[in-house]
Parts: structure tokens; sequence; C-alpha cells
């Protein structure tokens, strides 16, 4: 079975699937993106995710290209055709466009281009004898809009790359003394059994795995709360974990070679994540 991508309307295979090189996305990274998770052959959390792609569109001032029922049948598509598997990813991006010559500025009546891929993925159903990743602290040197899921990743995959040369799955970003967020994932720390999270801003994707985790633990009564990370705090803090659509949560249990707690995923990790799963194989 060849995969297939959806690239401007049409099914193609992904090797034959091409971009003019004067697209804005190749040419300046000029475009957006989202990654929605597929469990069970149905994407998860998809109205938050076509709200933030909207948001991303609006941010940079491209109309959005397609309908919502356009989106979900282009999904369903893809997955019944590439996917031998019920779990599986979207990967979908949209650019500004072709344009005739290489400017910076560009015009408005530039039709977007849009990418769809589907692929199978294992979700590491991880327990806590058989979880736990390296990760390192990196000084944030991204723009001030990370709120926007732009295509534009330079920063992220130099931190990633940085991260994976040292032996560490994630690189926690620090901007001012205060740890953000992951190269591609969001940040909790459990300080004396209290869950934590930096507030959403400007300099920080929301993810939406970070707001379902966040409405999870309320709805459970977890004790968890929004507020800044120091990067003391971080050292000291009892367990860390990054999140994210493709990774779920993921506990760190060494941070810059040292043991986060006793150096294996927390209890309250283990709470959460069961939590998690719960409620995934409820929607199923
Ligand atoms: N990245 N922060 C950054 C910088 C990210 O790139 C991501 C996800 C997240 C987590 O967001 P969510 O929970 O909505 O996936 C936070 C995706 C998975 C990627 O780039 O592949």
């Amino acid at each position: 079975m060849y995969q297939q991508v959806y690239l401007n309307g049409e099914y193609q295979a992904a090797e034959q699937a091409c971009v003019p090189v004067m697209d804005r996305g190749f040419m300046f990274g000029d475009g957006v993106y989202e990654v929605i998770p597929v469990y069970a052959g149905r994407p998860f959390r998809l109205q938050q995710h076509m709200q933030r792609l909207q948001n991303s569109l609006d941010a940079i001032g491209i109309n959005n290209p397609l309908s919502q029922s356009d989106w979900g049948h282009i999904f369903s598509t893809l997955f019944a055709h590439n996917c031998d598997t019920p779990d599986a990813y979207i990967y979908l991006q949209v650019t500004r466009g072709v344009m005739q010559r290489r400017e910076h500025n560009y015009n408005a009546d530039l039709i977007p281009t849009v990418l769809v891929m589907c692929h199978s993925h294992h979700y590491a159903l991880t327990d806590s004898k058989t979880a736990g990743i390296k990760a390192i602290t990196v000084e944030d040197n991204r723009w001030a809009d990370c709120y926007i899921k732009s295509i534009n990743l330079l920063p992220n995959v130099l931190r990633k790359q940085q991260a994976m040369n040292q032996e560490a799955t994630e690189a926690i970003l620090i901007r001012e003394g205060y740890a953000v967020e992951g190269s591609a994932s969001n940040l909790f720390i459990v300080k004396d059994d209290v869950i934590r999270t930096p507030p959403k801003s400007r300099y920080m994707l929301g993810g939406i795995t970070r707001d379902l985790i966040i409405e999870l633990c309320h709805d459970n009564k977890v004790v968890m709360g929004e507020k800044e990370i120091s990067e003391d705090e971080l050292h000291d803090a009892d367990e860390i974990w990054m999140t994210s659509s493709t990774k779920e949560i993921m506990p760190v249990t060494e941070l810059n070679q040292h043991k986060v707690g006793r150096g294996v995923p927390g209890p309250k990790w283990n709470q959460v994540q069961k939590i998690f799963q719960a409620y995934k194989q409820k929607l199923q």
C-alpha cells in the first residue's frame, strides 16, 4: 500500500506530490500547521485543533482555504487509505501560496497551498517501568509569537537536535529565567504533590494535550495550577512531564544528567496517565 497525501485538491502518492519552488512555505516558512492524533480511527479533540488552526491562520492573515466538512472528509479519506492500524496522526499545513518572484511582502490574492498527510502511529502505552526520557535545558531563542503554530521551526529543530546530540530526547526552553515549554511539547512539573504548568502566553504554543490535562485534573479533583516555573523550580521539581499530541504525557526522569525525583516516573504521572488513558478509552 503506497502512502497517499492530499495536495491542493488531489490525492497523490507521497513520493510524487510536488510543491513549486516559489511556494512561500518553501522560501520563507510562510505558513502554519497542525498535528492531530487519531485514536481508534477518530481524530481526537478535532474541534480544538481546528480552532487553533484558525487562530494561527488569522494571526498571519491567511484565509482558511477549506470548510470544516472538507477538512474532515480529507482526514477520513487519508486515514482509510494509508492506515492499517487504529491509531494514527494527521499532519496538515497551509502555506500562503506560490509567488511569482521572491519578495518578502505578499499579495493578498495568493492561493494557499494545502498539504495533508496521515500516518499510522504507535502511541507508547507507557507504564512506570518503561517510561522516562532525558531532557536538557537550553535558552529559548525563538521569536515572540510562539502561540502561532508556524512551520518556521528552525530554532525548535536546532534545540531538539542539540538534545539528541547529548543523548536526551527533549530540550526545555528557558526564557529570561523561566521554563516555557519543550522544543515540541508543553511542560508540567510536580512539587509537593501539586501539579503546575506555565500559563499560556505569546511565548508558548497552547497545546491541546496541555489543555486536556488541565481539564481532566479539574474534573478528577487532582490539584493543579497554572503558574510560571522558574529555572530553579524546574531543577527542584519532584516530577517533570512533557506533553504533546504524538507523545501524550512523557515523564522526564533525567534533567541535565541529574535524576528528577527518584529518577523514575512519579506517582502523580501514574495517576494522571491513568486518567488520560481512561478518557481516551471512553471515547472509543
Ligand atoms: N508539536 N509546544 C510546541 C513548541 C510544539 O511543537 C507542540 C506540539 C506542543 C504540544 O502541542 P499539542 O499538545 O497540541 O500537540 C507544544 C507537534 C506535535 C509537532 O510539531 O509535531
